[in-house]
């Protein structure tokens, strides 16, 4: 193998990591032609299908990532399943290097006794069902009055503002019709957060938090007994202007006079209430119990031994993502991520699989905003470039190697299609795509809408490929 051919790398996860990593590989010195992978018949990962329909503005960040796949030099191939469709013995064929960013889609385990209850949910599960994911029920039930949402971060406050948001309100979003009329149809009247430490804890934005107190017809409601700040939290007001906001606006809500409160829908914020358990009857959730938590100094809690009851008859656990493992490669259960070292993918005995790469929530867990991705995959493609020339810090390649990492046996870009077409796999390439991205516009425009989403996967699929 020469070095003649360009680098065929592959990058497995269409989603923001992927995106900013197949950019910056696209602008580095090497000589490169880059496939982008992805499960979905769509990309853009949790930006189409995490960000809530009513924040526009973060949605709208698909169209920066939407020039990066316009501009021809990178190859989408959708509607392709790592693990189902080709592992990595077959991408080795085809590339000389692999990243992944395959994210991080599951809700992370709540173990409290009654979790498994009917009416107890994931709150990943119930955001992809709002934005439309086409591989989860197309229906939700909304017949609770009541409803709690177990922890203290912004997919908690998004979970919450959807439920106790009126759906007319959110009907200038992309939502999907299905989710407006069940949306529409909720009997919620009560959501309850519960955060397990203090004020100054909570890992909600400034802005999100904020956003909440301008809900239509919707009454933001504190207890004053949860307001409570130790020498941890103290700190943690002095040195962070994000936590000073977020306890600014919490003190501020401690103010507001009751009598004054008359929406239709209210939203609780508890805080020292860790939950211990979700409460049943035939099955069914009917209620939360919640241990009251003391900080103690450093801005931890320990339990109290006092319990409160709360009669709800949904619980929306909200505690974070977990990755999932992917076929051959190193995970490190503990953490959810591909095991690696700032990005190289490490094997049981921390050595460096050649050619194998992570970036993004697989790499470093599910915490983040959009932007942290784009330095995350600065620093895996800086490796992978190192490791390929020699140059730098890295290590696989010598410098000077005249094969410069070219492994792969079929550097023929076509021979990958010929691969997954054999396997009757239906590819979505990126024009492909651009007719569904068409699609929802058109039909998103009669109604002054940016788009209206497609869910199903199979119409996704014939609208694509011009069959529909
Ligand atoms: C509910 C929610 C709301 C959020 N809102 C905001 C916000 O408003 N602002 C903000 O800045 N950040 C927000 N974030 C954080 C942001 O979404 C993440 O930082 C970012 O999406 C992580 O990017 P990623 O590419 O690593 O993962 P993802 O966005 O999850 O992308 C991973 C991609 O890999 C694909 N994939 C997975 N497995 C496979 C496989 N086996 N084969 C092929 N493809 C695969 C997935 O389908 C997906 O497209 C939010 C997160 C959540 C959960
Ligand atoms: N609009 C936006 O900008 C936006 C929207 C959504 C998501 N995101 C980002 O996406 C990332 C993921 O968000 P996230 O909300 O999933 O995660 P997160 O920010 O890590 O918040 C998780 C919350 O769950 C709590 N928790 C964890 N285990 C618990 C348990 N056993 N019992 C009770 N509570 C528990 C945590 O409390 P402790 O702190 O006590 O551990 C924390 O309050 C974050 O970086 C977030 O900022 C951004």
């Amino acid at each position: 193998m020469s070095s003649t051919r360009p680098l065929r790398v592959a990058i497995v996860g269409a989603g923001p990591a992927g995106i900013y990593a197949a950019d910056i590989l696209s602008k580095t010195d090497l000589d490169v032609s880059i496939d982008l992978f992805e499960r979905l018949p769509a990309p853009f990962g949790l930006v189409r299908y995490g960000v809530a329909p009513d924040h526009p503005r973060i949605k709208g960040i698909v169209n920066a990532l939407h020039k990066v796949l316009s501009k021809g030099d990178v190859r989408l191939l959708a509607n392709v399943d790592y693990g189902v469709d080709l592992k990595l013995d077959d991408l080795r064929q085809f590339y000389d290097a692999v990243i992944f960013s395959t994210g991080a889609i599951r809700d992370a385990a709540l173990p409290v006794p009654g979790i498994d209850l009917e009416g107890s949910y994931g709150a990943a599960d119930f955001v992809s069902w709002y934005d439309g994911h086409p591989d989860v029920p197309r229906t939700w039930p909304l017949d609770a009055k009541e409803v709690a949402v177990l922890g203290a971060g912004n997919v908690a406050l998004d979970v919450a503002r959807i439920l106790a948001k009126h759906a007319d309100d959110l009907l200038p979003t992309e939502i999907p019709a299905n989710v407006y009329d069940i949306l529409k149809a909720s009997l919620v009247t009560d959501v309850h957060v519960f955060a397990r430490r203090g004020p100054a804890q909570v890992k909600f934005s400034p802005l999100e938090l904020r956003e909440l107190g301008h809900v239509p017809d919707v009454d933001i409601v504190v207890y004053p007994e949860d307001f409570d700040f130790d020498e941890g939290s103290m700190e943690a007001v002095e040195a962070s202007n994000q936590t000073k906001q977020v306890v600014k606006t919490l003190t501020d809500w401690t103010l507001v006079e009751p009598s004054t409160q008359k929406a239709s829908r209210r939203i609780h914020l508890h805080f020292l209430h860790a939950p211990s358990e979700i409460t049943g009857d035939d099955g069914k959730v009917t209620g939360v119990r919640t241990e009251r938590t003391a900080l103690q100094g450093d801005g931890t809690v320990k339990g109290t031994g006092e319990f409160h009851d709360w009669p709800v008859q949904a619980v929306y656990r909200a505690v974070g993502y977990f990755g999932s493992p992917l076929a051959e490669i190193p995970f490190d259960e503990l953490k959810g991520v591909i095991s690696n070292r700032e990005g190289r993918v490490v094997d049981m005995d921390g050595d460096h699989l050649p050619g194998v790469y992570a970036t993004g929530w697989i790499k470093r867990g599910p915490v983040g905003l959009i932007g942290h991705t784009k330095s995350d995959a600065s620093e895996t493609v800086r490796h992978l470039v190192e490791d390929v020339t020699g140059v730098g810090d890295g290590g696989d390649v010598a410098a000077g190697d005249p094969a410069g990492g070219r492994t792969a046996t079929h550097g023929d870009p076509q021979a990958v299609l010929d691969f997954l077409v054999d396997r009757g796999v239906e590819v979505v390439e990126w024009s492909e795509f651009e007719l569904l991205d068409a699609h929802e516009r058109s039909l998103g425009e009669p109604h002054g809408r940016e788009r209206i989403k497609v869910v199903p996967r199979d119409e996704m699929i014939e609208i694509a490929k011009g069959r529909a």
